[in-house]
């Protein structure tokens, strides 16, 4: 099975507002008609910046996408940033389940299962995160984790949900610490995740299902993460924020 490639890049709370333009008018630029072909890419820039980045990618292939949403459609939330909002503001995707929400911000399964439900009825594509911290790792529990990550994260989604689901496999202990899982690492628990969405929604479903490693991601050692049968894509954090080392990593996808 293909599955095509899925760039994405997790801005997180970087960049100004004019930088902001800038860096979606690099990528925009140097995603060639060839390279968007063949690659998904898409930009999640911090709320405020949505509509003006929305008014630099209209019309070009990088995707939109926002880094969180509140389950609701509307209501007295303060704060919060409805999935229908996000719509309208011209995002395809929402990041759900950041393990900076999750461990930064005590967004346990059932709160971010009932995100992702609310931001599948709004008809965007979700990008949801899993992933085990360092003490999980070294106690032996990875996989248990991903396991109940996966199955409450993802409770009550059909088959036909998956479609609009991406997974982003992101080990705590790899994000922002320049230390990338091998690519053994990757596949081992790639496949581990592609297992258990079998398990959950069927082989078909799953051998569609794209899933992105994310964690110190660059643009040498990319290639090697995307060649691994089951790793179909990254999320980007600190190599997004150069127009530069992002398209490497999305020619690294080739
Ligand atoms: P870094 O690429 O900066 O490690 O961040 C990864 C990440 O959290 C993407 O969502």
């Amino acid at each position: 099975m293909t599955r095509r490639k899925f760039i994405a890049g997790n801005w997180k709370m970087y960049t100004h507002l004019e930088q902001a333009r800038e860096l979606a008018r690099g990528v925009r630029a140097g995603l060639d008609a060839t390279l968007a072909a063949q690659v998904r890419v898409a930009v999640c820039p911090p709320f405020p910046w949505l509509l003006p980045v929305a008014e630099v990618l209209r019309g070009g292939p990088v995707a939109l996408g926002a880094q969180d949403c509140h389950y609701e459609r509307e209501g007295a939330f303060t704060g919060q940033v409805s999935p229908y909002m996000l719509r309208e503001a011209g995002c395809q995707y929402v990041i759900i389940g950041h393990s900076e929400r999750r461990h930064g911000l005590n967004e346990s399964d059932e709160f971010l299962n009932k995100k992702l439900h609310g931001a599948l009825q709004a008809g965007l594509y979700v990008i949801f995160c899993i992933g085990e911290l360092l003490s999980e790792r070294e106690a032996g529990q990875t996989e248990q984790v991903l396991y109940r990550q996966l199955t409450a994260g993802l409770a009550g989604l059909s088959a036909n949900d998956l479609t609009a689901v991406t997974i982003a496999y992101e080990p705590v202990w790899a994000i922002g610490t320049g230390r990338v899982a091998t690519e053994e690492q990757a596949q081992q628990a790639h496949a581990f995740i592609r297992q258990t969405l079998t398990e959950q929604f069927g082989t078909a479903a799953a051998q569609s299902v794209t899933i992105q490693y994310g964690g110190s991601v660059k643009p040498d050692n990319a290639a090697g993460l995307l060649r691994q049968p089951d790793v179909d894509g990254c999320l980007v954090g600190g190599a997004s924020l150069k127009a530069d080392s992002f398209l490497a990593i999305v020619r690294a996808a080739l």
